[in-house]
C-alpha cells in the first residue's frame, strides 16, 4: 500500500485590478455575460468568458428550465458555442464570475462537476492547458493553471478503450 496526496498551487489576487489586462478584460465580458443569464429558479446568473487560441472571445451564462436538469451551466455554454464555431482552436483561457439578487457573490465562483469534466475533454482534445479566473461579483480573483487541476484522477479517454 502506497498513500499518493495531490495538492495544487493556484495564485489569489485581492482584486480584478490587481489582475494582468487580458485576464481582467476576460473577466469583465464574464460578468457582462451574467446579463443574459436566464435563471428565473435560482436567482443567481452566472457568466463565462472563453478566450480561443486565436484571439476570439466566446460567451455563454446559465440558461435555466423548468424541468431542472434540462437547463445548462454558463461554462458549458460558452464552450460548446467555442467548440462548435471552431472545432479545431484550442482553448487558452476560462473567466467565471456570478451575481445573485439576494445575496453579494464575494467569493471566487469554482466551475461544478459537470463543467470540469466538460471543459477537460477540450483541454485533452488540443492536450493544452485552458486557465481559469475565477471571480465573485466582489472580491478576491483566483487563477488556476489548467482545469486538470482541479480534477485529479479525471475520466479519461483510455477507460473507453478497455
Ligand atoms: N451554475 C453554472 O452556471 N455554473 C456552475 O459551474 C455552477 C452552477 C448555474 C446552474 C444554475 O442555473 C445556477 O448556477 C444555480 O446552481
Amino acid at each position: 500500500m502506497k498513500e499518493i496526496t495531490h495538492s495544487f498551487t493556484y495564485q489569489v489576487f485581492n482584486s480584478p485590478a490587481d489582475l494582468a489586462a487580458s485576464d481582467r478584460e476576460l473577466l469583465e465580458k464574464a460578468q457582462e455575460a451574467t446579463k443574459s443569464s436566464y435563471a428565473p429558479y435560482s436567482k443567481y446568473h452566472v457568466g463565462a468568458a472563453l478566450k480561443l487560441a486565436n484571439g476570439l472571445i466566446f460567451t455563454g451564462s446559465n440558461q435555466e428550465n423548468m424541468s431542472f436538469p434540462a437547463g445548462l451551466c454558463a461554462e458549458r455554454v460558452a464552450v460548446f458555442a467555442a467548440a462548435s464555431a471552431f472545432p479545431d482552436v484550442p482553448m487558452a483561457s476560462l473567466a467565471i464570475t456570478a451575481k445573485a439578487d439576494s445575496f453579494e457573490v464575494s467569493d471566487p465562483v469554482p466551475p461544478c462537476g459537470m463543467c470540469r469534466q466538460a471543459v477537460m475533454e477540450y483541454e485533452m482534445k488540443f492536450n493544452n492547458k485552458i486557465r481559469l479566473i475565477l471571480g465573485g461579483h466582489s472580491g478576491p480573483v483566483y487563477v488556476i493553471q489548467g482545469m486538470g487541476t482541479l480534477l485529479p484522477l479525471a475520466f479519461i479517454e483510455k477507460e473507453l478503450k478497455k
